[in-house]
């Protein structure tokens, strides 16, 4: 227990207020050039996972813990608007001369805060900063988890915060027959030269330069498409709300072998999904089901601990009986 809490408390103290989290780079954390990358202290698992994310500093991400809209969510109808492509304003210049590709340790990032891609979204221009990767996906496309998930960070001068998120599925790659009758669905180029780069910077806190980056690839995608509009939050700390999101309905397609790539550098670092929008938030749901006086019934196929009372023999069979159903140790 004491390790638990020692633990949580060089968290908390090394957590500094130019956190790195889903809008790194956009203004927190303007960097000094050529100083390293800065690696972030929360995480996705653990002590330092989601669950606890208030808790390693309990003034800056409160809203973790308490926000009623907070992202990524399942988008199920009701949880968004549809607008067309044609409601927004999207141009990313082409970057021939390839962007800055870092590991912050808790994701890569490709800067193009120099590059000057626009997006306006009713009415208001938003500054392309960076994008990154999620690896599974964080929103649910209609309670479907995809392999990952690209976010496309842009802010207003007043520091106002815009999300293109972008579901990223496979595609196999080994029939030639396949592509032939299915010319469309071929692995993202722009996708494929990014993450060419990636076991550069397996290492948190290193960085590389990409390959020329042909935008237009994706913007094309996108605007052939819809965006799912809600108004959420940032999916890392400090978790600040007024975010407005515009999830896309086309997919981006990934070969296998680069998907294993880039997957075995990125690691896992999903949000869990968050309650519908307005709602309470599922941690504050949770502590006070934690601290409720009745007790919360088990479901009989679930392999729940051993009842206070019963003897130790009874224990053993019912240890015994589902080793023998799971094939596994419990041990
Ligand atoms: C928490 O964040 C605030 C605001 O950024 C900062 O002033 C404070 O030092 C942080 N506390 C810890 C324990 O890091
Ligand atoms: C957005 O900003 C760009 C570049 O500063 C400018 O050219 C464009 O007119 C602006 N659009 C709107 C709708 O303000
Ligand atoms: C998604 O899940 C919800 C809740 O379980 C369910 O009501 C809904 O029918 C599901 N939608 C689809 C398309 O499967
Ligand atoms: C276990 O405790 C419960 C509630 O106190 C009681 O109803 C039950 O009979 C007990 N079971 C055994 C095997 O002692
Ligand atoms: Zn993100």
């Amino acid at each position: 227990m004491q390790s638990v809490f020692s633990h949580l408390f060089l968290l908390a103290a090394s957590v500094t207020p130019a956190l790195a989290f889903c809008g790194a780079h956009t203004h927190l954390d303007r960097r000094v050039e050529g100083e390293g990358v800065t690696i972030s202290s929360f995480g996705y698992t653990g002590t330092n996972g989601p669950l606890l994310w208030t808790q390693l500093n309990t003034t800056e991400n409160e809203l973790c813990s308490t926000g009623t809209n907070q992202s990524p969510i399942n988008m199920v109808e009701g949880q968004f608007q549809l607008i067309s492509a044609s409601d927004v304003e999207l141009a990313i210049p082409d970057v021939p001369e390839g962007a800055p590709f870092e590991n912050l340790g808790t994701n890569v990032e490709v800067v193009m805060k120099d590059v000057g891609g626009q997006f306006v979204l009713e009415g208001k221009n938003y500054t392309l900063e960076q994008f990154h990767f999620h690896h599974p996906s964080e929103h649910i496309d209609n309670n479907v988890s995809l392999p990952m998930e690209m976010h496309m960070v842009f802010s207003t001068e007043a520091k106002e915060i815009a999300v293109i998120g972008v579901y990223v599925d496979l595609v196999d790659t080994t029939s030639i027959l396949e592509l032939h009758i299915l010319p469309r669905a071929t692995p993202s180029t722009l996708l494929e030269t990014i993450f060419s780069s990636v076991g550069e910077i397996a290492t948190p806190g290193t960085s590389t330069t990409t390959k020329p980056l042909v935008m237009s690839e994706l913007v094309d995608l996108l605007k052939a498409g819809s965006f799912q509009r809600y108004t959420g939050s940032l999916t890392t700390p400090p978790c600040s709300e007024s975010v407005e999101w515009s999830v896309a309905t086309e997919k981006l397609l990934l070969s296998k072998a680069t998907y294993q790539a880039a997957r075995d550098v990125i690691g896992f670092n999903a949000r869990y999904p968050q309650g519908n929008l307005g709602e309470q938030n599922l941690l504050s749901m949770a502590i006070t089901a934690a601290q409720a006086e009745t007790p919360v019934e088990v479901p009989a196929e679930t392999p729940a601990e051993a009842p206070a009372n019963a003897t130790a023999a009874t224990a053993v069979r019912r240890r015994q009986r589902l080793q023998k159903k799971r094939g596994t140790s419990l041990e």
